[in-house]
């Protein structure tokens, strides 16, 4: 098999990077390990920036989202009995998206099918090779047969665990990371959300978020131990806790219901630099891990795959040395972009979590960062610019 750019993963970062060069028109097949089904079931992200739904749009696969995602132009943050809401749309201008990864992630698979791009599922085994030299290529086992697929680049959309980043040389790849000492309890109920836009919450009692995936359906979390396992966590006991973290109001209002997931999630940022190699490129959680509390991950998938969609059709698109510009730059303008998001991520965890280790002068800073929060315009336009996504590099 042989085609113009090999993308290994069919998550979010795969899927959007494969519907954006069909829109340019470079062939490309996508290799994934798991099956359609699996993929559709992670329960992942939910807010989507207005980069997102641009380059969702650019692809040709917005219809859905704008019928059916909830514009959300601000959102609250809680702390000590205090209620701030954060108003997008007033100090910057622009509003998310509420709209769940998983729908995202059927639109874009929906799509594939449509314009009749190969994807392999179930694919084992996979390897990739040569991609220090001008012949790249992915090999993977599916049903006990081996197969080979011969490309000009590959680009490693397999997430933090994949084989990509995996496969680069040691010398070759430096990393960042920090491991964040919780976790989040996530629960997705079929129950009305117990407000109209997300609330964030420093209390007490750990972190809490209350967030949606549409009007029947809400996604709740608390912060918990590193140590805590999802089967300590009964229904009853996951609303009662998080009953106890909802402010006073919201909290009388809260309706329960089945879990229809529920899960821990540990907290992680990580930046793997650079992110090419030859011909492969990585794009994605295979470069790089934010915490969930900024809502940063799908979001930093879509900006890599838009610079690198638009670079790698600049490259068949062009001739001359001027074709491969957009290809050399790919990984510093992601990094410059990644690393914002990287910032804005941890800064926003480590001000709404409890730190016991940070001790009371800790505790203290983060209620005099929270009590400036929430009495500065500027430091909330600081918040809101940041939240609802940095514009993509030109
Ligand atoms: N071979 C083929 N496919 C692989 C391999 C492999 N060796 N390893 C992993 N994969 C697949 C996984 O099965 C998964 O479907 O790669 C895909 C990676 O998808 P994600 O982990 O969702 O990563 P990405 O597409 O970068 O999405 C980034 O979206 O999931 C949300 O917020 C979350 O930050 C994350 C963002
Ligand atoms: C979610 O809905 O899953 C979600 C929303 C906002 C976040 C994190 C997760 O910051």
């Amino acid at each position: 098999m042989r085609t113009q750019v090999a993308i290994v993963g069919a998550g979010p970062a795969g899927l959007l990077l494969g519907a954006l060069l069909h829109r340019h028109g470079v062939d490309n097949v996508i290799v994934e390990q798991r099956s359609p089904d699996y993929v559709l079931g992670r329960i992942r992200a939910g807010v989507l920036e207005q980069v997102t739904v641009g380059l969702l749009e650019e692809a040709g696969v917005a219809a859905r989202l704008h019928a059916e995602g909830l514009p959300h132009s601000g959102f609250d943050m809680c702390f000590a009995g205090q209620r701030q809401r954060i108003d997008l749309q007033r100090l910057v201008g622009k509003h998310v998206t509420v709209y769940g990864q998983t729908e995202v992630t059927r639109d874009l698979m929906d799509h594939r099918t449509a314009i009749g791009r190969q994807t392999v599922y179930d694919a084992q085994d996979v390897a990739v090779h040569g991609f220090d030299s001008a012949h790249p290529s992915v090999t993977w086992r599916e049903g006990g047969v081996a197969h080979e697929l011969q490309a000009d680049f590959i680009v490693g959309c397999d997430g933090f665990h994949g084989v990509c980043r995996a496969s680069v040389p040691a010398g070759a790849i430096q990393t960042f990371e920090k491991v964040y000492p919780f976790g989040w309890l996530g629960v997705l109920a079929d129950v009305p959300p117990v407000a109209h836009e997300l609330i964030y919450g420093n209390t007490e009692r750990g972190f809490m978020l209350a967030s949606m995936r549409s009007a029947t359906r809400s996604r709740y979390y608390v912060q918990c131990s590193l140590d805590d396992k999802v089967e300590n966590w009964s229904d009853d006991a996951f609303w009662d806790e998080f009953r106890r973290r909802l402010p006073a109001d919201d909290a009388a209002r809260l309706v329960t219901g089945p879990s229809i997931e529920k899960s821990i999630a540990p907290l992680r940022s990580f930046v793997a630099e650079p992110m090419r190699f030859g011909r492969l490129f990585l794009a994605g959680d295979a470069a790089h891990i934010v915490p969930p509390t900024g809502a940063k991950g799908l979001n930093l998938a879509a900006g890599d795959v838009g610079l690198l969609s638009r670079a790698l059709a600049e490259f068949y698109a062009s001739s001359g040395p001027a074709r491969s510009a957009g290809i050399d730059s790919y990984s510093q303008r992601a990094l410059a972009r990644v690393w914002k998001a990287e910032r804005f991520s941890w800064w926003f965890t480590s001000l709404m979590h409890q730190f016991p280790e940070n001790g009371a002068f800790g505790a203290r800073m983060q209620l005099a960062e929270l009590d400036y929060l929430f009495t500065s315009d500027a430091a909330q336009r600081v918040v809101a610019e940041n939240y609802v996504g940095l514009p993509l590099a030109a």
